[in-house]
């Protein structure tokens, strides 16, 4: 695996609060993977940001009676502010409207154009018969045309995940107001799929290693391609960089085909952030790996439509061409994505209110409760229920009962007993034996957290959490009154394994890390934060961006011996515990029933 890493996380729309679901998918796992990667030594570049164009923003802008602009500004602190709170160590969070953005999809979209990967061709588009408006895509429904499934959308059947153009669907109706649209010639440009087939074929043919889901349901995408648009009638988005195009008030580029080259804007923006503006390249022209997180619902564009964007611009397909603007880029390594996190089964609502949002989860829990949910019962390969019931059980009976326990009671006997972090005197088989399981640990939690299987990684690092558990139950340190130096012995290998678990767990629960870290005397940051910055663009206006200063941290991916006669203080309980009827009740921003 290459030194430098490049963690490229799905673009959370702005368009409202993001709610435990969307965290689930893109934002935590993520965050574990580039949090581990850093401690293993890798040079990590994790950028994203909020995705602000198309009619995910101005659907919902008219709802809320202001401009796209000014709900994009408003949602994009939220957010800013929500994945801050969960302590997500972004490079760079930004987002889709800054300039450099616009300046990156433009000299994409030349690249691919000159390249001949795009071309013009009139096609079907809906309009509203009764407001003479275009109908986006995602506002038409019907009948798909392959499985049958009568909620099909205009962009996407969400039944068989087949790809759509509204004309396709059977019966099109309105979502807005249910009446039939009509579909008149407009002229727009499409990404020339079918030349870039057969590159994207054999790409994909050497993705053997990719989770078995997303791979069978891209090559499945590849039996049917053709030209997609990716332009809109519609005043809101990136404006297409041609003659003839560049000031037409209803032409925009596709949100899609503009948010997908956030992770290659965000890259060059934080390169100039950082002082290096060239910095970007060691991740997309060197070779380097880049692991991509999203939700299921996102794949295709990740596996399909931005890869062949990638060969496009490199001049990789079947017309050939010349690298464009950015050099030859790199493909993704790995498209890592999650399925859905649904509530009393059904998926996340808002209309419902069948929703939990980040915000109001982190201001009543905390961000490590909900990150450890995440990661030991999230959904990571099959869609899974959220309960209170489960999140009361998991925070009580693991996170307090069972890590924060360990950590209390070993440093409190140790305080009680020596003052300070006590020397072994001697080291037992049974000793030796945790000490072993605790050194092993680092290589079986690194070796599946590489491979992105969180659940697996927790569980073996929370498996050393129950060994030492059962040893300190076990060797009964607070009998040994009258035998000191064995008394010091075991409180010292029960600190070792305490903080070599804290290593193990501090890429899932790094506000916790820091506080143990801090229980065991530690100073300085172990598991450093992202920041929320402020920052402009020449002559912009401000907006808010995390950034983070990751690589002064004390956190390493080994087992580091303990500083022996470091001066220990009484402990403060590491999580609270929560009210069992919580788990029946719900709290009050989402009771149950
Ligand atoms: N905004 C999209 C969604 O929430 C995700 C975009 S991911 C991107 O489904 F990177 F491609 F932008
Ligand atoms: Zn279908």
């Amino acid at each position: 695996m290459p030194d430098t890493i490049l963690t490229a996380v799905a673009w959370p729309y702005a368009n409202g609060p993001r709610h435990i679901g969307h965290v689930s998918g893109f934002g935590v796992p993520s965050d574990v993977f580039s949090r581990y990667m850093r401690m293993a030594g890798h040079d990590v570049l994790m950028v994203s940001g909020t995705d602000e164009h198309g009619t995910p923003i101005s659907v919902q802008a008219d709802a809320e009676g202001v401009t796209a602009r000014q709900l994009a500004d408003k949602y994009n602190r939220v957010i800013v502010e929500d994945l801050a709170g969960l302590g997500l160590s972004y490079d760079l969070f930004t987002r889709t409207t800054t300039l450099n953005h616009y300046w990156v999809v433009q000299e994409m979209f030349t690249s691919l154009y000159r390249n001949g990967y795009i071309v013009a061709q009139k096609q079907q588009s809906a309009i509203s018969p009764s407001t003479g408006r275009t109908l986006p895509d995602r506002y038409i429904e019907g009948t798909c045309p392959h499985c049958g499934y009568d909620g099909a959308r205009g962009d996407q059947c969400d039944n068989c995940g087949n790809q759509l153009d509204p004309i396709d669907l059977i019966n099109p109706r309105s979502k807005v107001n249910g009446e039939k649209p009509e579909f008149v010639e407009s002229e727009q440009f499409f990404l020339d799929l079918p030349a870039l087939a057969e590159q994207l074929g054999s790409w994909l043919a050497t993705r053997s290693d990719w989770r078995p889901n997303v791979l069978k349901y891209s090559l499945n995408l590849l039996k049917d391609l053709r030209p997609r648009a990716i332009t809109r009638d519609l005043d809101w988005g990136v404006p297409i960089p041609l003659d003839g195009w560049r000031d037409q008030p209803m032409k925009r580029i596709y949100v899609w085909f503009d948010a997908v080259i956030g992770y290659l804007s965000a890259s060059v923006e934080w390169a100039r952030r950082s002082g290096d503006a060239d910095a970007w390249k060691k991740w997309w022209c060197q070779d380097s790996s880049a692991y991509y997180f999203m939700g299921k619902d996102n794949i295709v564009f990740h596996s399909v439509i931005w890869p062949s964007m990638l060969f496009g611009h490199n001049g990789q397909g079947s017309l050939g061409g010349q690298p464009g603007t950015f050099g030859t880029l790199n493909l993704p390594t790995e498209v890592v994505s999650s399925e859905y996190l649904t509530m009393s089964g059904s998926k996340f609502s808002t209309s419902r209110s069948n929703v939990i949002y980040v915000g109001d989860f982190l201001r009543e829990f905390g961000p490590d409760a909900l990150r450890y949910f995440i990661a030991v019962a999230g959904p990571e390969s099959q869609d899974t229920d959220f309960t209170w019931d489960e999140f009361v059980r998991r925070n009580n009976f693991e996170l307090a009962n069972e890590w924060g326990n360990l950590v209390n009671r070993s440093i409190s006997m140790a305080f009680k007993n020596c003052g300070a972090i006590p020397a072994a005197n001697f080291l037992s088989d049974t000793d030796r034996e945790l000490l072993g399981a605790s050194q092993r640990a680092f290589d079986e939690v690194g070796a599946l957290l590489r491979r992105c299987r969180f659940k697996q990684a927790i569980g073996e690092a929370m498996r050393l959490v129950g060994l030492a558990n059962k040893y300190i139950s076990e060797s009964e340190p607070w009998k040994l009154k009258d035998e000191p130096e064995r008394r010091d012995s075991i409180l010292h290998v029960a600190l070792q394994v305490v903080q070599d678990a804290n290593t193990l767990l501090t890429p899932f629960l790094p506000h916790s890390a820091q506080k143990v870290h801090e229980l065991l005397g530690g100073q300085g940051v172990w598991a450093a934060q992202p920041e929320i910055r402020t920052v402009s663009e020449a002559g912009g206006p401000d907006y808010p961006v995390l950034m983070g200063d990751y690589e002064n941290q004390g956190a390493i991916w080994a087992s580091q011996p303990l500083d022996v006669g470091r001066p220990l203080d009484k402990p403060t309980p590491l999580f609270g515990k929560l009210d069992e009827s919580l788990g029946e009740t719900g709290p009050s921003f989402a009771p149950v029933g």
